[in-house]
């Protein structure tokens, strides 16, 4: 292991993907010019707050039953936070290697806002005295995370993560809309402006990438009918629970299915169907 210094390169040495491949190059003074995925990026700065400022001697206004509903129903979402947080951390040096510094920059702050959501959301349980599902309990869990892991590559993951940014935007404000001055509703008050960045990352990103690389589109329409499947299987698991605190799967999946349309429209990946008539 060691570095080299150069007029503007540095040489770092560590293992590579292949056997014997032990090197990277990057550079020192990168560009920074592309200031719409910087000015999400001050704004992903400028968003940033703390579980501690919450107030958390709001009221939760549900009964105990109502309680155990939404630790159950909201497990999906949960773990989709720190899923989040995970992915982030692993595509990170993907964007290194790809010279995207402003990409990095972002998903800097994506990560830590998952990290947030993670951590109130575990601190909500704690304060609700409950537990989410376990994996054994809700199987289409499991393999909705499996599925979203199985894209290794930094972009398939961002379609995945924009999909699933998507379904956790309209739970978040369903409930938050059923349950008006609770605390899960200040909780989703804070969390809903960043996931609205998460969104609109994604789709900055793609519509780029996707005009450069347009075979990529039938993978991604086939990935999303695998997401909204394990979607509904998971709702379909605890849907007497989400009837009980307000959650309705058909307004729920008509919100999604017409939000990951929109983005299949605007990302150029529309059938030839749905473009007849626009
Ligand atoms: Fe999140
Ligand atoms: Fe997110």
């Amino acid at each position: 292991m060691g570095l080299l210094y150069g007029c503007c390169l540095v040489v770092v040495t560590g293992p590579g993907r292949e056997k014997g491949a032990w090197w990277l190059v990057i550079r020192v003074f990168p560009h920074i010019d592309n200031t719409k995925l910087m000015e999400l990026f001050r704004k992903g700065v400028e968003g940033q707050w703390s579980a501690a400022q919450l107030d958390w001697e709001r009221p939760i206004l549900l009964d105990s039953h109502e309680r155990q509903a939404l630790a159950h129903v909201l497990t999906g979402v949960y773990l989709g936070e720190q899923t989040a947080m995970i992915g982030a951390s692993s595509v990170i040096p993907q964007f290194f290697a790809a010279h995207q510094t402003e990409a990095q920059l972002y998903l800097a702050t994506f990560l830590l806002d998952e990290a947030r959501h993670f951590e109130t959301l575990t601190r909500f349980y704690h304060k609700i005295d409950q537990r989410p599902l376990e994996v054994r309990d809700l199987k289409a869990i499991f393999r909705y995370q499996a599925r979203l892991f199985k894209s290794r590559d930094k972009i398939e993951w961002l379609w995945g993560i924009l999909l699933s940014d998507i379904l956790a935007r309209h739970f978040y404000s369903i409930i938050a809309k059923a349950h008006p001055n609770s605390l899960f509703a200040e909780i989703a008050g804070r969390i809903l402006p960043d996931e609205a960045r998460h969104l609109a990352f994604a789709e900055l990103y793609l519509k780029a990438t996707l005009t450069e690389k347009p075979e990529l589109k039938p993978g991604f329409l086939k990935t999303r009918d695998e997401l909204l499947f394990l979607m509904k299987a998971i709702y379909h698991g605890v849907r007497e629970e989400a009837a009980l605190i307000g959650l309705d799967g058909t307004l729920l999946f008509g919100s999604v299915e017409g939000d990951i349309e929109k983005k299949v429209r605007r990302l150029g990946m529309a059938e030839p169907e749905a473009d007849e008539g626009e």
